[in-house]
């Protein structure tokens, strides 16, 4: 069985579609949600799915912490499912090609500090893209800039909002996303 850690800043749809996607797996398990904010929806959905939730500080990321409570928990992979923080040298270098991010856009455009939920698709909107879609990625140290593992696209027209362009890019990240992480974990293993 991989273990997979899953880290969301927010409302956590991606993270529970991932949950739900390994919940029969013989493969791979869910062990854990973390969040940075103790606000954020995910831990509602944490604990409806019966996921333990850990909710940290900066500082425990910056320092070490995380990183450690990780490597106590034997997690191998870690799943970036909408989160925000940039992730330190420490745990890049105890999982390397281990970390799997998903960005709302076609990267390398619309990417980098800042450019994160609806901000992406304001900007995809107000540059007239006639397309946008999603990008699934390993992480390195810098924002949005490592291995392009999968990308998928959708029409963007005159008439979308951000709202209407963020539920399109949803559904494409809710079919691809655990089958990508599936493949790359699969494929790592091999
Ligand atoms: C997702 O669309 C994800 O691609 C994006 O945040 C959203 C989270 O939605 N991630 C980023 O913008 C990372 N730069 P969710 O909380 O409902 O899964």
């Amino acid at each position: 069985m991989k273990r997979i850690a899953l880290f969301a800043s927010g409302s956590g749809s991606n993270a529970e579609n991932i949950v739900r996607y390994f919940a029969e797996s013989s493969e791979i398990q869910v062990v854990a949600i973390f969040t940075n904010r103790p606000d954020a929806y995910v831990i509602q959905r944490a604990q409806t799915l019966q996921v333990p939730c850990f909710i940290f500080s900066k500082s425990a990321w910056k320092s070490g912490e995380i990183c450690s409570k990780l490597r106590e928990m034997e997690i191998e992979w870690i799943i970036l499912a909408g989160f925000l923080w940039l992730v330190p040298e420490e745990i890049i270098a105890h999982f390397p090609n281990r970390i799997i991010n998903i960005h709302p856009a076609l990267l390398p455009d619309y990417g980098g500090k800042g450019m994160f939920g609806h901000h992406v698709h304001e900007a995809v909107i107000q540059n007239r893209e006639s397309q946008s879609g999603i990008t699934i990625h390993l992480v390195n140290a810098e924002y949005d800039k490592g291995e392009v593992l999968f990308q998928a696209v959708c029409p963007v027209s005159p008439e979308d909002t951000p709202e209407s362009l963020a539920a399109k890019v949803h559904e494409l990240e809710y079919i691809h996303f655990p089958t990508i992480i599936q493949q790359a974990i699969q494929k790592a293993h091999s």
